[in-house]
């Protein structure tokens, strides 16, 4: 059995698609690719339909990571059903994802930092324009859970 994993942020095309390219490579390398399925999402309609952003395709390429090709679709009430862990990037998605889903009474709604020890949002780079800066709060995040899925993996 699969645990279904939804990257949730507020356009589905700057945060949420580096963060599912990026636990799906991560997964592969610790062994786990056929233990999760993964996806990503918006709150907002804003982008629906489109690709990745520019700066997430060429962080992914710097860092040797297959892309996952990805249209931006908005998160449905249905989601919340269908996926055991709902991962938004910053509180304002936290809100917004917890509306649309009308509650957490099954606690499967998480920011993605809280992985990591950490109460801090994962900053929108369609702002800052710092992708090198997301990427390393992704990572962070996405080893924390995998840890707390699967167990710390070995280091020397
Ligand atoms: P994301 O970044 O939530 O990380 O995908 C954004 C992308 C688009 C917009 C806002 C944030 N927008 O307003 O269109």
């Amino acid at each position: 059995m699969q645990i279904k994993v939804l990257f949730i942020c507020l356009g589905n095309i700057c945060r949420s698609p580096l963060a599912q390219s990026t636990l799906t490579y991560l997964a592969q390398t610790r062994g786990l690719a056929d233990c999760l399925y993964i996806n990503s999402a918006a709150t907002s309609r804003e982008e629906i339909g489109n690709p990745p952003h520019r700066g997430t395709v060429t962080k992914l390429r710097q860092e040797g990571i297959p892309l996952i090709p990805h249209r931006a679709v908005q998160m449905t009430k249905a989601d919340y059903v269908e996926y055991d862990y709902l991962i938004g990037m910053d509180s304002a998605n936290i809100r917004n994802m917890t509306r649309i889903a009308g509650g957490d009474p099954e606690h499967k709604i998480y920011k993605l930092l809280s992985f990591a020890g950490s109460d801090r949002d994962v900053a929108d780079p369609w702002y800052t324009g710092d992708f090198d800066a997301t990427y390393r709060d992704v990572v962070a995040g996405c080893e924390g859970l995998l840890d707390e899925l699967f167990g710390p993996k070995y280091k020397e």
